[in-house]
């Protein structure tokens, strides 16, 4: 009996693990039809007969983005937001353009592993554990190299070059989220209390109120 539980839960262990994504899909495809008001976990699917090639293709990923910002870097999302054909799939891609020494700032996906390979230039990366709390991955890539970074954990890639640098990356979400860490703890609306933060970060409320002021 003891032994029969004990099977149950390791099989439930393993269950759980398998389903950390998106769920399967029931049919071939679920094109989204983001013009129906249903509330669904995705979006509502067009009528098979009438979906085209169009639904499925999404054209432009040869451009630059525009870094000209604070950061010195620009994500171009494919999500299902852009390409309705992700829907159900459980898939998606970006691509990250980078001025000299740009930074795709601290941020998490929330509901995606990412996987991302270097076009051009070279980057800094690194992602931040659980457990073991708080240890830091960090390498250099180049052009080729290939890095994931786990579901959740929170992660970043700098431009370590005086050129620009481009990376492409595949999500395991159609939808999968992005929290920049910065801009969703300082730049929240409304503001997370200012005695909050500056307890949180060990700091006095005027640093948080500068901190703040930015975003
Ligand atoms: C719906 O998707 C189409 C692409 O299939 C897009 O052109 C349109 O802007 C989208 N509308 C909304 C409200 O997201
Ligand atoms: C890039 O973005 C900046 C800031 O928003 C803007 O001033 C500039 O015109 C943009 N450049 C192009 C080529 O769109």
């Amino acid at each position: 009996m003891t032994s029969h539980l004990l099977l149950f839960g390791l099989l439930f262990a393993t269950c759980s693990l398998a389903l950390a994504s998106d769920p399967g899909p029931l049919q071939d495809f679920c094109v989204a039809d983001n013009t129906s008001k249903v509330l669904v976990n995705g979006f509502v699917c067009k009528d098979p007969n009438v979906v085209t090639a169009g639904d499925f293709l999404f054209k432009g990923l040869d451009r630059m983005g525009n870094t000209s910002n604070p950061f010195g870097s620009i994500v171009t999302q494919v999500f299902v937001q852009q390409l309705p054909g992700l829907n159900t799939l459980g898939i998606s891609m970006a691509r990250i353009d980078f001025a000299p020494w740009g930074l795709n700032a601290p941020h998490t996906h929330p509901r995606a592993t990412e996987i991302l390979t270097v076009i051009e230039g070279s980057l800094e990366v690194g992602f931040v554990t659980s457990n073991p709390a708080n240890r830091l991955i960090t390498t250099t890539l180049v052009k080729g190299d290939v890095f994931v970074f786990p579901v959740g954990l929170i992660h970043f890639q700098q431009n370590v070059g005086n050129g620009y640098a481009v990376a492409i990356a595949a999500l395991s979400s159609q939808n999968p989220g992005a929290i920049t860490i910065a801009k969703a703890v300082f730049g929240s609306n409304p503001d997370i209390s200012a005695d909050i933060l500056a307890k949180a970060f060990q700091v006095d409320v005027k640093t948080v109120y500068e901190i703040q002021s930015k975003f």
